[in-house]
């Protein structure tokens, strides 16, 4: 009998043990509830138009950054970022390029070293990414001065508003050295600068003795609009940011394409900047197969916008949000009717919660954004669609 009595302690562990068990199940299946719900979730796909920056590397670019060929780029060895480098100056026909994090650094960089000395002023636009969201870094960390423009509906700045700006030598002015222009434009809605347009802004540059850099940072989808190649539409610019990050779908990375004086500088700054990486091969890598794969499909994503743009201005929701413009390239930016009584905060969250679409009010209430790229199908098009007519229905009718 003795032998069968539990001993008290062995009991305790007895309890503690099967209690372990009972608990290390529960983790278990919680953890299985959770992970079925997390990919139910993802399997409803998100539609994600906040920006084309969102988008996760293709199969194609993870395996490219496995299997990159990588070296330290600091010391100016690593193979993939050189390829990347030389191709994309290539393709801009200029003479080089340096990689960089991000289009901010690009553009900071491109601002320093066309203002090398001290007391240079750029002239850049009201709205131009450059002069509105990248903190000034121009005037902040480079010590120039920023000479600002309003910014037209189509993204171009009056050239005589400009000419008449630009600095006459006198000890009282900082000198003009810069004139910036962005290419396509985020906050006017992707829009696209004629080539007449930069033809004229080179003249003035070469008569009043100023650099023209260009924000690419969609230029890609410039040169779609315009079915050009990406050398004829930076020909007239002296120094060019494009990203890779943003609607060509790379995780991270920027370029700036100029001749090779600049892009010695570039690097200079760069270093001090702290944006020298070093195997920066594995994201270069990304890149490269982002220009393979992402740019020749970039036409589809005007597509979509156009045709969300056509959906607005059908009947339906025509008396509910109305387009800003016409899509020119993937972005498009929507008003809230003037005449419908709804609450301008209340549409972006309905979309959210209600259809798993969404994007952002931005710039003041009642204006919205919505950028299209390449993990947005027809059939998140759809549902993009769906959303509107959907807010439409509860919102209006609220
Ligand atoms: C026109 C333009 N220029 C520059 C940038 C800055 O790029 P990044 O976010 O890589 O710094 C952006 C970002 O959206 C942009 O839209």
């Amino acid at each position: 009998i003795n032998s069968k009595v539990i001993q008290p302690t062995s009991c305790e562990e007895e309890i503690e043990s099967r209690s372990r068990v009972m608990r290390n199940k529960s983790k278990i299946l919680i953890y299985a509830m959770v992970s079925i719900r997390v990919r139910s979730l993802s399997s409803l796909a998100r539609v994600d138009l906040r920006s084309d920056t969102v988008t996760l590397p293709t199969e194609a670019m993870s395996k490219a950054m496995q299997s990159a060929k990588c070296d330290d780029d600091v010391l100016g060895r690593d193979p993939t970022v050189q390829k990347l480098e030389e191709r994309v100056a290539h393709m801009l026909d200029k003479e080089d390029a340096v990689f960089v994090p991000s289009g901010t650094q690009a553009n900071l960089i491109a601002v320093m070293a066309h203002c090398w000395e001290r007391s240079c002023e750029y002239i850049v636009g009201d709205a131009a990414h450059i002069y509105l969201y990248e903190q000034g870094g121009g005037a902040v960390v480079g010590g120039a001065h920023p000479r600002v423009v309003p910014t037209q509906d189509d993204g171009s700045l009056s050239l005589d508003t400009v000419e008449s700006l630009i600095r006459s030598d006198d000890p009282h002015f900082p000198v003009s050295k810069l004139f910036c222009l962005e290419n396509t434009h985020n906050v006017k809605g992707g829009t696209v600068l004629t080539q007449e347009y930069m033809k004229q802004a080179r003249k003035l540059c070469d008569r009043k003795q100023l650099k023209l850099h260009l924000d690419g940072a969609r230029l890609w989808h410039a040169a779609h609009a315009l079915d050009l190649s990406m050398a004829q539409i930076c020909a007239d610019a002296d120094s060019i940011a494009v990203c890779l990050s943003k609607a060509l779908g790379a995780p991270a990375g920027s370029l700036l394409v100029a001749d090779s004086d600049t892009i010695a500088k570039a690097k200079r700054l760069r270093k001090l900047l702290g944006g020298a990486m070093r195997q920066s091969g594995v994201l270069a890598a990304a890149g490269l197969i982002a220009l393979d794969e992402q740019f020749p499909k970039l036409p589809q994503d005007h597509f979509r916008a156009a045709t969300i743009a056509d959906a607005i201005q059908a009947e339906y929701l025509r008396d509910f949000v109305q387009i800003e413009r016409y899509p020119e390239t993937n972005i498009l930016f929507l008003n809230l009717h003037p005449d419908a009584h709804v609450d301008p905060d209340a549409l972006v969250p309905y979309c959210a919660e209600e259809h798993d679409v969404h994007f952002l009010q931005i710039g003041k209430p009642g204006r919205y954004r919505l950028v299209l790229h390449h993990q947005v199908d027809d059939s998140k098009l759809e549902r993009t669609i769906a959303a509107l007519r959907g807010a439409r229905d509860k919102l209006l009718s609220n």
